[in-house]
């Protein structure tokens, strides 16, 4: 397309000229006896850049000072990304500007959203996403990257960045399609916060040679290290096995048992992370293995251990009794024929007879330490799944945070998140690799949750509510305090007979829309994972969405920046000027 802007003349008097090829507002500059077309909206936030100041070559937008090239539109200032510029033609004492249109760059985007998470520019990952998006290019792309650059620029290795990415991106079918680029959004800003100012992680290559020790080896030498909390030798075993073809499902075996061998690893951030690792190289296929995984040893090595707390020992000992659970549970097991995944026949149907894992839940949450062990050994005996048991205990940790009161202390949230999270990452583990070492963390969780009851003295009231509307729901999120009223609504909305899905859109628009925390997008995700486990319609769905309504609210609102940041971008994809001259002070 060619666009007359005016003449050659005009320009030489004037300094520059504006005119529009299709929406998009453009500028020529006169400059040493040369023109230059380029965007006139800065590809930062949008200023007419026809207002700003030209000097050697360069064109300085007069909002945040970003300076930009007159001869390629590349900005010399990367938070504000380039902008374009064009070919102008001068024949015939016209100024004419030629604009073809741009295909997707597949490479340049990749490399900006690079840049952008090196350089914690969220408006450049924004862009990229919303350039990605609209090509319809697989996401997976992006998710690589990004990926890569996790697991580099951070040498602590796999940690709350990629977990959030990982967790957005398992979620996105949840979401209605417009907010889907902000998930992806929320989750690179993340990721390039949790890496910027860390030193890098050098990853060790895996043992070579013509004979290979066996996975079986490997995977006992891996739980040795991280016993001794040798990172280093950890990582190297478990690149190993990874390297020598062994099969995700025994990895997972071997790095759910390493994740339980002692009592909720870090407050449980160890079974998430290992779980949102394998979730994603879900993602990226099974190739990303060599990359993700190995990145899991040191965090699983320097965890904290809580069997060395005071909570864990006093007034019950749980420690010891998760101890004591793991030592009786190999002959439950065997008596019980358990073949690690599926209930078996009659022995089956008495653990569903007594109620299944809805009951064993309502167990969990109410029962003394003793009891609640007792149950889970009873259900194993009775027949209960893996899958069922995992279900049951991440039940319980969800009823922690609808019946959270709130006078707690507001950072008690956290405690009750802690357990939530982690019983959902068990439950998937459970599914994904199930063994008898990770049976072991069913008892952990469990009695993580017997160990958060006090935050349920008084309990809050459960809902009950026969109807909720959705738009009352995201007023919810717009002032502080409306904990219970989220709750009910959400609730009342299930069982109501709304669906599952809008009510998980709409969860998913209120948390997307903040500038959301670390344990938020974990909550959100779990939650979503959790109501999905349970049918339609059911109590349980009603009430686990019911309990992140809560917790939702609790924390709303924010300052909202990230979300207009998007919306930013997006009008500027669109060549939307966003400011009118009008509006614009005089010079
Ligand atoms: S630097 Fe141009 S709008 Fe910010």
């Amino acid at each position: 397309m060619r666009v007359d802007v005016g003449s050659l003349e005009e320009l030489r008097a004037k300094g520059y000229l504006t005119g529009k090829i299709g929406s998009q507002p453009v500028c020529v500059f006169w400059h040493a006896d040369c023109a230059y077309a380029i965007d006139d909206r800065c590809p930062h936030l949008g200023f007419p850049l026809h207002r700003g100041t030209v000097e050697s070559g360069i064109v300085t937008c007069h909002w945040h000072h970003a300076r930009f090239d007159l001869c390629t539109g590349g900005t010399l200032d990367p938070f504000a990304d380039d902008a374009r510029a064009y070919p102008v033609d001068l024949a015939g004492g016209r100024v004419v500007v030629t604009a073809e249109p741009r295909p997707f760059d597949k490479d340049q985007t990749l490399r900006r959203l690079g840049e952008g998470l090196e350089e914690g520019l969220s408006l450049v990952l924004a862009k990229a996403v919303l350039a990605y998006s609209e090509a319809g290019e697989p996401l997976t792309d992006l998710l690589s990257v990004a990926t890569g650059f996790g697991c580099t620029f951070r040498q602590q290795g796999f940690g709350p960045g990629l977990t959030v990415l990982c967790a957005m991106a398992n979620v996105l079918s949840s979401l209605d399609p417009e907010d889907r680029p902000l998930a992806l959004v929320q989750g690179l800003n993340f990721l390039s916060g949790d890496t910027r100012g860390r030193p890098p992680r050098f990853a060790l290559s895996p043992l070579a040679g013509e004979s290979m020790p066996s996975p079986e080896r490997l995977g006992a030498w891996y739980r040795r290290f991280i016993e001794n909390r040798s990172g280093d030798a950890a990582e190297r075993a478990l690149a190993s096995a990874v390297g020598g073809g062994a099969s995700l499902q025994e990895l997972g075996r071997i790095m759910g048992a390493a994740a339980t061998d002692h009592v909720f690893l870090d407050e449980g951030h160890v079974l998430d992370f290992t779980n949102k690792a394998f979730e994603l190289v879900d993602h990226l296929g099974p190739a990303s293995a060599a990359l993700v995984l190995p990145t899991l040893a040191h965090e699983t090595a320097r965890a904290t251990r809580h069997e060395e707390e005071g909570a864990w020992r006093h007034p019950d000992d749980l420690a010891a009794l998760c101890e004591e659970a793991a030592t009786r549970l190999p002959a439950v097991l065997e008596a019980a024929g358990w073949d690690g995944s599926e209930g078996r026949g009659d022995e089956a149907a008495t653990f569903e007879e007594k109620g299944g894992p809805a009951t064993l839940a309502w167990t969990v949450l109410e029962g003394g330490a003793a009891e609640i062990v007792e149950a889970l050994l009873e259900a194993v005996s009775g027949g209960a799944s893996a899958e069922q048991l995992g279900r049951a205990v991440a039940l319980a940790a969800a009823l922690r945070i609808t019946r959270f009161h709130v006078q707690n202390d507001h950072s008690d949230w956290n405690v009750v998140h802690h357990g939530f999270t982690t019983a959902n990452a068990l439950h998937q583990l459970l599914v994904r690799a199930p063994s008898p070492l990770l049976l072991r963390g069913v008892f952990q969780v469990a009695l993580k949750v017997y160990l958060d009851r006090f935050l349920n003295v008084p309990a809050a009231r459960l809902p009950d509510e026969p109807r909720g509307d959705l738009d009352e729901l995201a007023a919810c999120w717009d002032v502080e305090g409306r904990v219970d009223e989220a709750g009910r609504l959400a609730y009342g909305f299930l069982r109501g007979g709304g669906s599952r899905e809008a009510l998980l859109a709409a969860l998913g628009h209120g948390l997307l829309a903040e500038d959301a925390g670390f344990h938020w997008f974990q909550t959100y995700e779990a939650a979503a994972r959790q109501a999905a486990a349970w049918p339609r319609g059911s109590e349980e769905e009603a009430l686990i969405l019911a309990g992140t309504a809560r917790f939702l609210a609790a924390h709303t609102p924010t300052r909202r920046e990230l979300s207009q940041v998007v919306r930013i971008a997006s009008r500027l994809r669109r060549g939307e000027a966003l400011y009118e001259e009008a509006e614009l002070p005089s010079l």
